[in-house]
């Protein structure tokens, strides 16, 4: 790009920064919360200011209805043949709930700013760091800048519950979509002096367990001592898929799993990461994890299993002396390369059914899943985007491997056959998927000018 070309975007940035943020906060109001059926209509209010937005933004913008939440598709105007390298950009418009909610300072569908932070329910984890990406092509429309590629949004609504509607969509639009690669910034950013490429993610799996005892909760003095406890069943049952050293001890849960090579291992220990600070961060005594890695690798090269929700019997005040009538826990697993979820599941259950006592009945739902996503980190289009975030902060990048999920990316994979391009906007402590979630405002302005200088560094490959 011509320097004059990138001071006029940097100016223009610059100058309607207030406007961005206010923007942004009108897109925080809508509750989209995916999950639950009761914010349908957010969701779909939601898609449709992000619509009209885009168009505003001179985006030649869609509103596609799925059978679940609708997907937003903008794309620059483009010439009918266009040689341009093409780029897809992809990011949610949905949220997680924001339960609870007395934990929130402020409501989380009414934004506010305190110093550099943005606070609102998906105000990290994902509109504003898509919404980076959005203003970075106004500032190349609205100045009369040409971009040196096609770009394409896609902006979904179901992430959060697995993007079930999205895949479907892409085979319909695959001949559109093909792309060189895809773009998304929805993973972490170690800080602003740590500018993140994650070149991987780990896959999820996830299962609900109940334990049926007796037909109704029984009085504990009465037959207490006779039957099984459906909670203690469920204790001991869950007690058996970890040891104590941090071992998932489901039979071939391990097989396969990728090792981590010593240019990862290096690359991870320089992560600016403080066992102090990071005890204190999260309020924990002290540290636990698989033995044999760093908190680093155990949180996003290894797989886990864990206990997401764990309920029976009396949740009320006081007491009540009863030996409850079922016992349910919801677990999830992030896998890595090469665990298949679907065969872990498989595995999972048969050891359930294997440990579980006679004495109660055993149910087993699923949900969705992901499949575990890698890159070389060594690729050119890595090495031009790390170009990108040197560009635009000011500092060397560091190589990381993503602990969450994405479940879409891999199919961009199987579906467009192109690889993902992770450059997360999310600080550590922005509390995505928690109470008072926020955005940092200087991450936000740093991820407008990486955008525009990606748009240059990916395009110059083709050159
Ligand atoms: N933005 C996250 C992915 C992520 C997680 C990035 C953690 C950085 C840190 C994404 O929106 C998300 O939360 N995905 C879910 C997927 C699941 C519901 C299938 C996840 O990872 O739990
Ligand atoms: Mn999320």
């Amino acid at each position: 790009m011509h320097s004059l070309d990138i001071e006029k975007i940097k100016t223009y940035l610059h100058r309607h920064r207030g406007r961005f943020v206010r923007e942004l906060c009108e897109y925080l109001r809508f509750p989209s919360v995916s999950a639950d059926a009761r914010y349908r209509q957010g969701l779909s209010a939601c898609a449709k200011w992000l619509t009209a937005h885009c168009r505003k933004m001179g985006l030649n913008t869609e509103l596609y209805r799925t059978k679940g939440n609708p997907v937003v598709m903008a794309r620059t105007p483009r010439q009918a043949r266009s040689a341009k390298p093409h780029y897809l950009v992809y990011g949610h418009y949905d949220v997680q709930p924001p339960e609870p909610l007395e934990l929130w300072k402020t409501p989380p569908f009414q934004p506010r700013i305190v110093g550099h932070s943005l606070y609102a329910r998906g105000a990290s984890d994902n509109k504003g760091q898509h919404f980076a990406h959005l203003k970075a092509a106004e500032a190349h429309l609205k100045t009369g800048t040409e971009l040196p590629c096609d770009l394409t949004f896609i902006i979904e609504g179901e992430e959060e519950v697995g993007s079930q509607s999205l895949a479907a969509f892409l085979r319909k639009h695959s001949a559109r979509l093909r792309c060189d690669t895809v773009v998304i910034s929805d993973t972490t950013l170690y800080g602003l002096q740590y500018p993140t490429l994650s070149y991987g993610l780990r896959g999820i799996c996830g299962l609900e367990i109940t334990l049926h005892g007796p037909s109704r909760d029984l009085h504990s003095g009465t037959f207490g001592g006779s039957v099984e406890n459906p909670a203690m069943a469920l204790c001991q049952l869950l007690a058996g898929l970890r040891d104590e050293r941090g071992h998932i001890t489901i039979p071939g849960f391990y097989d396969g799993v990728l090792e981590l090579s010593p240019f990862e291992r290096a690359a991870f220990a320089l992560h600016p990461f403080d066992v102090v600070n990071y005890k204190k961060s999260l309020g924990v005594p002290q540290l636990f994890g698989e033995a044999g890695f760093t908190p680093v690798e155990q949180c996003s090269a290894r797989p886990t299993l864990e206990i997401n929700g764990l309920t029976s019997g009396h949740q009320g005040e006081g007491n009540k002396t009863i030996i409850p009538s079922w016992a349910r826990a919801k677990l999830t697993m992030r896998l890595v390369p090469h665990q298949n979820p679907e065969k872990i599941l498989a595995l999972t259950i048969a050891q359930l059914k294997k440990i579980c006592p006679p004495t109660v009945r055993m149910k087993i739902t699923t949900a969705a899943d992901s499949d575990p996503y890698l890159v070389s980190p060594e690729s050119t289009k890595v090495q031009a985007a790390l170009d990108a975030l040197r560009d635009a902060f000011g500092c060397e990048p560091l190589l990381a491997r993503e602990g969450g999920s994405i479940p879409i990316v891999d199919e961009f994979k199987q579906i467009l056959e192109a690889d993902s391009l992770l450059l997360g906007l999310a600080l550590p402590d922005d509390n995505a998927h928690s109470p008072n979630e926020k955005f940092n405002l200087e991450v936000f302005a740093k991820g407008m000018m990486m955008s525009a200088c990606l748009w240059q560094r990916l395009s110059q490959l083709r050159k």
